[in-house]
């Protein structure tokens, strides 16, 4: 199974989660991690499932005016026009054998509602792709660090994904 994995992180925390899932998914199958900036501009045929996450930014995935919201508050990038939401609405759409799951990261507030995952995992539907599965992984405030525990939490998943997939 090939997998891709894309990311946008500001703090590091996202990049750190993905790392971390694809990690677990590497005994399953063959996987590539990109940094958004980085990622093809389209998904290649041999790619069986799509894995994107994002900072989950205003209730969703962020936006140029919530990425330089980040880059003041000392985020990695200072003006990127293209982030998760701006690639993913470009993407044409991927093979229909293509699966799909979503990951955020946010703050650990029970309460504040939105998901950069759930608003993926739309834009994934639309573009007619399977959604195997969505998950919110927390951090303790903007800039982090991740919550304790979240590292093997994201592993588990991505173990998860790549069984569910060879099931
Ligand atoms: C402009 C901005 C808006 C944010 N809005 C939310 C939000 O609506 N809900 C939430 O849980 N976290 C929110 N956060 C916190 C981010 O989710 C947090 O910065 C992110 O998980 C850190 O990931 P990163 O290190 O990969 O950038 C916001 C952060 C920024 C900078």
């Amino acid at each position: 199974m090939r997998a891709l994995v894309v990311y946008e992180s500001m703090f590091g925390n996202t990049h750190r989660i993905a790392d971390a899932i694809a990690d677990g998914m590497a005994d399953g199958s063959d996987v590539s991690v990109f940094d958004v900036s980085d990622a093809p501009q389209r998904v290649p045929d041999d790619v069986d499932l799509l894995v994107v996450g994002g900072p989950t930014h205003a209730f969703s995935m962020s936006r140029l005016a919530t990425r330089r919201g980040a880059a003041r508050r000392g985020g990695a990038y200072t003006d990127v026009p293209e982030g998760l939401r701006e690639w993913l609405h470009a993407l044409p759409a991927p093979p229909s054998a293509c699966a799909f799951a979503a990951f955020d990261t946010r703050v650990d507030m029970p309460l504040l509602p939105g998901a950069a995952s759930q608003s993926a995992a739309r834009v994934a539907r639309k573009l007619g792709l399977e959604v195997v599965d969505t998950a919110s992984f927390l951090v303790e405030g903007y800039e982090g660090p991740l919550v304790g525990g979240q590292l093997q939490r994201a592993r588990e998943w991505g173990h998860g994904l790549t069984e569910q997939l060879a099931g």
